[in-house]
């Protein structure tokens, strides 16, 4: 399904967006009063017109003191009658905003639904928005969105391989693959030793794109279901573990809104995604393993659950060895990460404080929020065993999404800056424009803070 605008047509009915409390505009008559209108959120009056046929409607947004709490208010919209709608914007409702909520209101995830798929509900794009970036960023958000809530039984790393292919070929970037025993042969050996207990075989995809300009390079974490391996997670931990591949789902459409709107014309995109299974065979690694990684550092397995950072360990390297401008981590790496911020604001780790401020106001003036945590070297001996360079799970746990960032970092080296993302990739309640399940974090806001981060990408 691919978000889009309707073209302007003058059959388009009208929709006002109204605060509670606003007066309504005069062609409303006492209609919306009589019948109990008052403007709640997501609340919708339909206007008849004099011969009892459909006019236009009123759509509440609710109390706009409180309206910082909510994000894509205009999503409601998508529970309007099927038809095509003109947005009417009040005071106060940035028009861009609004144009996304209006596409991202009219996600489903219709795979296996698919006649429950309403649809029909149509929107011109509202004045003053950029039609063109906002249609972008839905697409991409809608296929992050679509590969997290696909289950693993169908998106495991063969399918996964496969829809990173169909983006290759949508958006003309090269595509490499390293699978099974040939990760050992190009030195990728914490990938294969976290996926080869699996049926599908663990694998490195290496996507690129544009040929001239800065180099960005993107790491996404892909376990298609975490089982936790040996260590095995119990149920409830287990339940959500088809998102594990939220931080490859999100690359995927960054690139999406990278190719889509034309900054990848200006700089050089690279996207690694380790993609694996975590899984429980007699070929799984064990806890007391001590592998050695690609840049040569030894990791001692002390939780094998703690799989993430051992296959991004090995993709940074990789990554880090060019020597791109800018190399960003989104992984939906710790349960630490919610325990701190919570489920819609996942931290972000960055040494350059002039990058980090760019994404952290870009990120809030998109919406898509995040917020930086500090890469607190008074805990790098957390990481540090006795028997290895380098341990993946330091015992206790405190701190954990910040020890995880620290593990990681061992490994960007080389990358000018590098920004790693902690996401949840996932919403856990019903909230306008995003409906309980996958969700992209972080691409958003990478993209609208490019000028600054990658300063020669900008238009
Ligand atoms: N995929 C999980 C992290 C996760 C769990 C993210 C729940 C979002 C929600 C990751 O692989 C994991 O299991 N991490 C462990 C690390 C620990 C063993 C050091 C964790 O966070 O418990
Ligand atoms: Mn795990
Ligand atoms: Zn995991």
């Amino acid at each position: 399904m691919t978000p889009d605008f309707a073209p302007d047509s003058a059959a388009a009915l009208p929709v006002w967006a109204v605060w509670k409390g606003d007066p309504l505009a005069d062609q409303a008559g006492p209609w919306p009063k009589a019948s109990g209108f008052s403007a709640k959120p997501g609340e919708i009056c339909l206007l008849p017109d004099a011969s009892g046929g459909l006019a236009g409607a009123f759509l509440g947004l609710g109390d706009r003191a409180v309206a910082s709490r909510h994000r894509f208010l205009m999503a409601h919209a998508a529970a309007l009658p099927q038809g095509i709608w003109r947005p009417v914007l009040p005071q106060g409702l940035d028009p861009d905003e609004s144009a996304l909520g209006l596409l991202l209101g009219q996600y489903r995830f219709a795979r296996y639904k698919g006649a429950a798929h309403d649809g029909g509900t149509q929107f011109l794009c509202p004045e003053g928005a950029d039609a063109a970036r906002i249609r972008a960023q839905a697409a991409g958000e809608f296929l992050t969105r679509d590969l997290i809530n696909t289950p693993a039984n169908d998106m495991g790393p063969d399918a996964l391989e496969a829809a990173a292919r169909a983006l290759a070929q949508e958006v003309g970037a090269t595509i490499a693959v390293t699978t099974g025993p040939d990760l050992l042969d190009a030195n990728l050996p914490m990938i294969h030793a976290v996926g080869r207990a699996a049926e599908q075989a663990p694998r490195l995809i290496d996507l690129r794109l544009g040929d001239g300009g800065p180099r960005l390079t993107v790491v996404g974490k892909g376990v298609c279901f975490d089982t936790g391996g040996l260590d095995l997670k119990p149920a409830a931990s287990m339940a959500l573990m088809k998102k594990d591949m939220g931080g490859a789902a999100t690359a995927l459409g960054l690139l999406r809104m990278l190719a889509l709107t034309g900054a990848a014309d200006r700089m050089r995109i690279r996207v690694l995604l380790p993609v694996v299974e975590n899984s429980v065979s007699a070929s799984s690694f064990r806890p007391g393993d001590v592998l050695t990684s690609r840049k040569g550092l030894t990791v001692e397995v002390n939780n094998t659950d703690a799989e993430g950072r051992l296959i991004l360990a090995d993709a940074l390297a990789l990554g880090a060895e060019e020597q791109p401008d800018l190399m960003i981590s989104l992984a939906t790496l710790t349960g630490a990460a919610r325990v701190a911020l919570g489920p819609d604001l996942p931290p972000f780790y960055c040494d350059d404080d002039a990058t980090a401020g760019a994404l952290s106001r870009a990120a809030m003036a998109v919406r898509d929020p995040l917020w930086r945590m500090p890469l607190w070297d008074g805990y790098e001996s957390q990481i540090e065993p006795p028997i290895a360079d380098l341990d993946n799970a330091p015992s206790g746990g405190m701190a954990g999404s910040v020890t995880a960032a620290l593990f990681l970092r061992r490994f960007a080296h080389g990358a000018g800056r590098y920004v790693h993302m902690d996401i949840y990739g996932w919403q856990p309640v019903l909230a306008p424009g995003r409906p309980k399940g996958g969700v992209g974090q972080g691409a958003r806001a990478i993209l609208a803070a490019l000028p600054e981060i990658l300063p020669a990408a900008a238009s």
